[in-house]
């Protein structure tokens, strides 16, 4: 099938590359010359396992192109995935739109003959009725049909996500769209995954309201972190023991700082914007986003508790400075809050981070990038791990930090609490 994707970033690029890599003819489209340049090249703008080497694959097979030209690869194609990105507007704290109805403008104009018109990016509910109206007029007249198919993709295991998806979500009323978009993902669908076909709203509404569920589970067990905190209960054993019963389910339960990321914060909160819209309460939604916003400062106050209240010329490093591991999105990323307030105290601030330097904390005084593990903890007052990566979970403290009196505060709870009791390593995690 002839597939046009509007928008390389991260959900285009993944989307794009794994239908391509599914036999489908894809044109990928951006109006950034420099990145569809690259692209061309094989040099990919985000990190994401297993992407770089999918891209250049298909790339050689011929069946994945990018081009700026988007008036060319929407009249070429019949199904046109716009996956453009949805950012939060600082002033109104909705969602911008903008760059969805400036595409929808393009695709109206290039309706040649019928089209598929699938909405990927994160938008609230009715855009899709919006996006409709736009491209109706007298030329397109049962030329096309607007679709809803959300994505369900973990930034660091999107690749995994796309190809053995839990569900895949189809909102349409169209039975000829929904059957060339069945056809689409059949390849996936036999994977044991299910194809639902809902009403296009419903499919927006799945969307956030998975997104919102997921931040409240989490949240749900932050909250009782808390608790277990104060009554010598360790959460891991709660998580494991709540989480075996399949009503439940045991992922996304793991307690640990604020839900950060691009996803969770922004969409719950636009979810609360929809609601209010409709004079609907979301008050379970508004208190997930209320607990998490306060949760922001637990690490600040464990590294005082940790400490003391003088942090001058502290030395603290931090394992990983990402909002989780996979990734190299500092989006919503706790380090964003700690890391500075740690330079105002005058601390001496060390990052090892397997994705590399980052911009974030140039301006910063005392931070310090290393690329080694051993470098950034030698002679370290305190050891942050900050980030799940597989590479921090069986570290030996002792021989990186080479000084008798060994602090790690482990906001993923990776260790085990008698084994760093019996490594005479003073342990700090959370909800534990
Ligand atoms: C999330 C969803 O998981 C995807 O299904 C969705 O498609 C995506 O948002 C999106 O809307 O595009 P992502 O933001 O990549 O994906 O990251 P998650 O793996 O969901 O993690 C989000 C945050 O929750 C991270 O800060 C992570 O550390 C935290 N988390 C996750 C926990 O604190 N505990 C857990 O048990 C799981």
């Amino acid at each position: 099938m002839k597939i046009c994707i509007i928008g390389t970033g991260y959900v285009g690029l993944v989307s794009g590359t794994c239908f391509a890599d599914l036999g489908n003819e894809v044109i990928c489209v951006d109006r950034d010359n420099n990145k569809i340049e690259n692209l061309k090249k094989g040099k990919v703008p985000i990190f994401e396992p297993g992407l770089e080497e999918l891209i250049k694959k298909n790339s050689k097979n011929k069946t994945l192109k990018f081009s700026t030209n988007i008036n060319k690869s929407i009249k070429d194609s019949k199904i046109i995935f716009i996956c453009v990105g949805t950012p939060t507007n600082i002033k109104t704290k909705n969602v911008n739109l903008r760059y969805v109805y400036q595409v929808t403008q393009s695709i109206k104009k290039n309706i040649n003959n019928y089209k598929i018109i699938v909405n990927k990016s994160t938008v609230p509910l009715t855009t899709g009725d919006k996006i409709e109206r736009i491209l109706n007029s007298k030329k397109n007249k049962n030329k096309f049909e607007v679709v809803s198919n959300p994505e369900f993709l973990r930034e660091g295991e999107a690749i995994r996500d796309f190809c053995y998806p839990d569900r895949v979500i189809v909102g349409t009323n169209s039975k000829k769209a929904n059957k060339i978009l069945r056809s689409l993902y059949l390849p996936l669908i036999k994977k044991d995954s299910r194809y639902i076909n809902t009403s296009r709203r419903s499919a927006e509404m799945i969307k956030y309201a998975s997104n919102a569920f997921l931040a409240t589970k989490i949240s749900y067990i932050n909250e009782l972190a808390n608790l277990c905190e104060k009554t010598s209960v360790d959460v891991k054993e709660v998580s494991l023991g709540m989480g075996l019963d399949q009503r439940i389910g045991e992922r996304f339960l793991r307690a640990g700082a604020a839900y950060g990321g691009s996803c969770f914060p922004k969409d719950t909160k636009a979810l609360i914007y929809t609601a209010d819209k409709f004079k609907i309460n979301l008050s379970i939604v508004k208190n997930v986003i209320k607990f998490n916003e306060k949760r922001k400062k637990l690490p600040i106050n464990k590294i005082h508790k940790i400490l003391g209240k003088n942090l001058k010329n502290k030395i603290i490093t931090f394992l990983g400075v990402t909002f989780k591991a996979g990734t190299d999105d500092m989006r919503e990323s706790s380090s964003n809050i700690i890391i500075p307030y740690l330079s105002k105290k005058n601390a001496q601030i060390r990052y090892y981070e397997p994705t590399g330097y980052k911009n974030n904390f140039k301006k910063l005084k005392n931070v310090k990038f290393f690329d080694k593990i051993k470098d950034a903890c030698n002679l370290s007052d305190l050891i942050i791990i900050h980030t799940d990566w597989n590479e921090f979970k069986q570290l030996n403290f002792k021989k990186l930090v080479n000084k008798k009196n060994i602090k790690v505060f482990d906001m993923r709870n990776l260790y085990s609490i008698t084994k760093m009791k019996n490594n005479n390593i003073k342990y700090f995690g959370i909800g534990r």
